[in-house]
């Protein structure tokens, strides 16, 4: 199958960023868009930020760094998607504001055949499927969060999702060099549907006064060997992000162990989101 050329990507917060980051430097014409000038200014500035800090750690050369900033274009116009061949959705986890975009997608994007991703973590990927015009060209693909340095990619594929749709975005994760899993269309995923329960688990754990952030930290890092324990984890997802991620799969499975203890909600309350914010539950600068 023909690889992907020309590739848009709407969000360019941790997730978008670091998709199109990648994307730029497999050597994909890469458009970015964000809702309003200043969104895309912030996002322009992450992006080169964190092509420039590979630089500075010698993982990336200059030239790699100009080339992909060369691939990349910015707008806050979705219909500057039109060419476009393949777009990846990844803005704020909400059903209302996913499937808005995804509408206005699928109306921009001029070829029918033209591949619509969302980077969903938790909504049901055929509800976004079937609101759309391109039921079997929507796929859902899975980042984690360092894009530059998580390896995998979930695929979800709709009921509604051509065989086709799968083949063609199994290619384009590979061009990016990402390992492929695939995963059922059931909130959570593979990945989160093991991973939330333990991230809540240590968050009831702090709730309880049962131990403190470091101890549980360090005791997972320690102890299991994890490259960041559970609650550093949670600060680098964003606490808002996993207490939506959680909500979707307490709606779904009515279990107690998925829904979002009140810590959690208090501290998004407080706008305590982690490192993004500067405070979750360690302190970032
Ligand atoms: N871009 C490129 N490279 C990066 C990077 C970035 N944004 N951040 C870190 N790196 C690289 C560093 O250059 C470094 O590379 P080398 O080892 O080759 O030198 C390596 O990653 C480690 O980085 P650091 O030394 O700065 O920091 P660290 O050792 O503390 O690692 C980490 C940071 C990569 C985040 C690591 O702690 C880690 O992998 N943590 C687990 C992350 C995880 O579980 N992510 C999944 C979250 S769940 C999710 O995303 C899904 C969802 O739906 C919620």
């Amino acid at each position: 199958m023909d690889p992907v050329t020309r590739l848009g990507v709407v969000g360019c917060g941790l997730m978008g960023s670091g998709i199109a980051e990648v994307a730029a430097l497999s050597g994909i014409d890469v458009r970015v868009a964000e809702a309003t000038h200043d969104a895309v200014e912030t996002g322009r500035r992450r992006l080169i930020d964190s092509l420039d800090r590979g630089v500075r750690r010698d993982k990336l050369s200059a030239q790699q760094r100009d080339q992909a900033v060369a691939k990349l274009s910015f707008t806050h116009d979705l219909s500057d998607m039109a060419d476009r061949q393949f777009v990846v959705e990844a803005v704020a986890e909400n059903r209302d504001i996913k499937t808005d975009v995804l509408r206005a997608l699928d109306k921009a994007v001029e070829d029918p055949a033209a591949i619509l991703a969302t980077n969903t973590s938790s909504i049901p990927i055929v509800d976004l499927a079937v609101a759309t015009e391109r039921p079997a060209q929507l796929i859902g693909m899975h980042f984690f969060n360092p894009v530059p340095v998580q390896q995998l990619v979930e695929l979800i594929p709709a009921l509604t999702t051509s065989q086709e749709t799968v083949q063609r975005t199994r290619g384009f994760a590979r061009q990016l060099g990402k390992q492929v899993i695939q995963a059922p269309d059931r909130s959570g995923f593979v990945v989160n549907a093991l991973l939330v329960p333990y991230l809540l688990s240590a968050v009831r754990m702090v709730e309880s006064g049962a131990a403190r952030p470091d101890d549980i930290d360090h005791g997972m890092e320690l102890g299991c060997a994890h490259p960041m324990g559970p609650l550093r984890l949670l600060d680098l997802i964003g606490l808002d992000t996993a207490q939506a991620v959680a909500e979707s799969m307490y709606e779904e499975f009515k279990e107690p162990l998925y829904a979002p203890p009140a810590l959690l909600r208090r501290m998004v309350a407080a706008g305590h989101l982690g490192r993004k914010s500067g405070r979750g539950f360690h302190t970032y600068d």
